[in-house]
């Protein structure tokens, strides 16, 4: 509304002035020309008969450019009027023909209470450099003034209609946004309220389908990290409470039993040190899983080489290695130097090396290859152990997860390692691979880009 109107007012204005100034020009020519044509017979227009005969000249001319012409003499005395409301003799003072005897052409407009705004143009008539009369020229301005009223009129209703039509379709298109937006809202409230299985279908425009489809992937997302929680927290509890029966069981029946002899004492007292050992594990894994996870978390980056850290987490399992007569054996064909986190990657290898010596049979072989690459190093873990059933390969890496449960109880350990693993190499930006066969063996390799920091 606010454009219409200001374009309305600018373009009403500009067309006035340009009418009026057209009706100014279009009126000093017609005075010219009335000037010119009775120039050489001016000095005898006192003459009755060059008077009458120019009087019809004039007076058919008034009535051709609808304007009153009036002609007067050196002294102000009017010589014809074409409405001849005045005879000859009466003389009329106004501005604009003070003006035309002093040699200017002059124009005005008047406000008459009767006649409405009427314009006054007056120029001089000059014969040989002397100014021997005057012509003035008046002419109405209503036709002007009504031609732009109906303009105005007829502008205004097409606004109006303007208006009513863009108000209508704005209406229209508001319900058609809302609605779906409204839906999307009760949707999102009564997730608020803890319906995590809503979803929304909405039909619409593209963006609002969009909208709904990012919203359903992010409640499946919601949906599938609030069953990992419950799923962490479940098994956090279990794996907690089986070494904490075990010790509740020991205990009691020590404190139950009075006639236990001292070996049986001391049995029981170093199953209990075996299950706190197994308490500390979980809880140590579990505070370091956490301590990967910070979002904050710098790696200590430092170049060194790997052909001398695989070797010293190969020392350190030796003696669970030889428990089991297992040969664990390191093969490299190059020195390698890479940057990286070497406490965090000496834990990884720790724990892929730990797996493969456990889930072996004794006099098994474990293999562990360096190998370079052009960005990256790969460090494979091979052994001929008791491997993986591949239904069970999605999962070993989640938190808790053990293949295997009749088997693992024997073998010990949390179902935290690989987990860690995994951390570790997502953090140095790597890839872990996967490749198991049942009573075979298993091959996993992890590769990690050499120039990271
Ligand atoms: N080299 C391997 N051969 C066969 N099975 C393996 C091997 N590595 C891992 N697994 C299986 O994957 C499971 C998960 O391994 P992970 O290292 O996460 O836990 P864990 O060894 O049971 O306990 P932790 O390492 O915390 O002491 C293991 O329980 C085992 O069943
Ligand atoms: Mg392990």
């Amino acid at each position: 509304m606010l454009t219409l109107v200001l374009m309305l007012s600018f373009v009403m204005s500009s067309l006035e002035v340009n009418q009026i100034e057209d009706r100014k020009n279009f009126l000093y020519t017609q005075a010219n020309i009335i000037s010119n044509q009775m120039i050489t017979e001016f000095e005898n227009l006192s003459l009755p008969n060059t008077r009458e005969y120019y009087y019809n000249i004039v007076s058919d001319f008034s009535k051709e450019i609808n304007s009153r012409v009036m002609v007067f003499d050196r002294h102000g005395s009017v010589l014809i009027d074409a409405y001849k409301e005045y005879t000859e003799q009466d003389s009329i003072s106004n501005k604009e023909i003070d003006q035309a005897f002093k040699g200017e052409p002059a124009s005005s407009i008047y406000d008459s209470p009767s006649f409405g705004r009427i314009m006054y143009v007056a120029v001089p008539v000059e014969s040989d450099g002397a100014i021997v009369g005057a012509i003035l020229l008046t002419s109405s301005l209503e036709d002007i003034y009504t031609s732009q009223d109906t303009l105005l009129r007829n502008l205004f209703l097409l606004a109006l209609v303007c208006i009513g039509f863009t108000g209508a379709t704005s209406f229209i298109f508001v319900e058609i946004l809302s609605s779906p937006i409204e839906k999307l809202t009760e949707t999102v409230n009564r997730v608020a309220f803890g319906k995590h299985d809503e979803r929304i279908r909405l039909e619409g425009s593209d963006e609002i389908k969009v909208l709904s489809n990012s919203f359903n992937s992010m409640m499946v997302r919601l949906d599938q990290v609030d069953n990992q929680r419950k799923q962490f927290v479940a098994n956090v509890s279990h794996e907690l409470r089986t070494p904490l029966t075990s010790i509740k069981i020991l205990s009691s029946s020590l404190i139950t039993d009075e006639s236990t002899d001292p070996g049986i004492y001391k049995e029981f007292l170093k199953d209990i040190d075996m299950e706190v050992d197994r308490l500390n594990g979980i809880i140590n894994s579990l505070l370091y899983l956490v301590d990967l996870e910070k979002k904050e978390l710098e790696l200590n980056y430092t170049n060194s080489t790997l052909n001398s850290l695989i070797p010293k987490v190969i020392q350190m399992l030796v003696p669970l290695a030889n428990q089991k007569n297992i040969k664990v054996d390191f093969q490299a064909d190059e020195k390698v130097w890479a940057t990286f986190d070497r406490e965090k990657i000496h834990q990884c290898l720790s724990n892929l090396i730990a797996n493969a010596i456990k889930y072996n049979e004794p006099g098994g072989h474990v293999i562990v290859r360096l190998i370079n690459r052009r960005n990256t190093f790969a460090i494979r873990v091979i052994d001929d152990g008791i491997g993986i059933k591949e239904e069970e390969l999605p999962f070993i890496f989640d938190r808790f997860y053990r293949a295997d449960k009749a088997r693992n109880r024997k073998t010990g350990g949390t179902g935290l390692g690989l987990s860690i693993v995994q951390q570790i190499i997502q953090l140095h930006q790597g890839d872990i691979r996967v490749e198991s066969t049942i009573n075979q063996g298993t091959s996993i390799e992890i590769e990690i880009p050499k120039g990271l920091a």
